[in-house]
């Protein structure tokens, strides 16, 4: 399975934080937005991935991530000129797919989970149809709202609905069988003129074949689109690794936990990242400190 990063967009909601760089270039705390959905990827087992952004940011994403040998992964680049719609992630990205399995990871998504990697486990080796997570919020209208039934199967999935069938939003990572291409070749723009997502989850839906795995309470999910949340995002993570001295949404330990990379590589990440708490965390890892 193949993993795509979008990260494209103009982030107006944050400006003029957003006008010389790309959102998910922000820091979250201590580390670039676009690091924690990747590490959400690597940790699906995921190392083909493409990062789509404007032509304007896509040479800082270079810059940031290089070509992935680093982190045992292989990252591709491809331009978004506009943005219009998720969905276009799979029409830019058509030629590198070739006709794979395919995740879908939102830039400036952040996700938290005790068992996430389990989840994500589960939804990459599922042989055919999609899968989509959903969360319970407070205000479902600024989201995808999926509503289910009692045995977790999806009954009617609304982009931004304005009177919302259920609480549940529907994040920013999906999970697509071999066919996605094909299928999101067939979206046609909305409303609003963009390729929504919700409109290719919805035909996974009419053919009996998309899947909700339910994020539950214990979890957490976080977008980082706007001032307020992109501070709650960066408490979070303070909070959670100071707490526990564990990094959260960091590339560098996910490729060591997954045997992509050695501990005298890992050691080589630490030294880079200079007297920073980061980097001290990674040695003690490296060093088998950190269980
Ligand atoms: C997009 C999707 C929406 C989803 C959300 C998650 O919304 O269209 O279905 O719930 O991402 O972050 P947007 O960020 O484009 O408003």
């Amino acid at each position: 399975m193949k993993g795509i990063l979008l990260a494209g967009g103009s982030g107006t909601r944050l400006h003029p934080m957003t006008l010389a760089s790309s959102k998910q270039l922000l820091p979250v705390y201590d580390k670039p937005m676009i690091y924690y959905p990747l590490s959400v990827l690597m940790l699906a087992g995921i190392r083909d991935i493409l990062v789509i952004s404007t032509p304007a940011d896509l040479p800082q994403f270079r810059r940031l991530l290089g070509d992935g040998e680093r982190l045992g992964v292989r990252f591709t680049y491809a331009e978004q000129p506009r943005p219009e719609g998720l969905a276009q992630a799979f029409h830019i990205g058509r030629d590198w797919l070739a006709g794979e399995a395919c995740a879908l990871a939102l830039g400036d998504n952040l996700i938290f989970a005790d068992h996430l990697s389990h989840l994500l486990r589960e939804a990459s080796a599922q042989p055919s149809g999609a899968t989509v997570f959903a969360y319970q919020v407070r205000d479902p209208e600024r989201y995808g709202v999926v509503s289910i039934d009692g045995a977790g199967r999806a009954l009617d999935i609304v982009e931004k609905p304005a009177v919302p069938a259920s609480n549940w939003a529907v994040i920013g990572l999906y999970f697509y069988d071999r066919e996605v291409s094909e299928l999101a070749a067939r979206v046609t723009p909305s409303a609003r003129g963009e390729l929504e997502i919700t409109d290719l989850n919805r035909m996974y839906m009419q053919s009996g074949r998309l899947r909700v795995q339910r994020l539950g309470r214990g979890c957490a999910w976080l977008d980082a689109g706007t001032p307020d949340s992109l501070l709650q995002a960066a408490t979070f993570v303070q909070t959670i690794q100071s707490r526990q001295g564990m990094l959260v949404g960091c590339p560098e330990e996910v490729a060591f936990r997954m045997g992509w990379i050695d501990a005298d590589r890992l050691r080589a990440h630490a030294h880079a990242l200079g007297k920073t708490e980061l980097g001290r965390v990674l040695t003690a890892l490296a060093d088998g400190e950190i269980a």
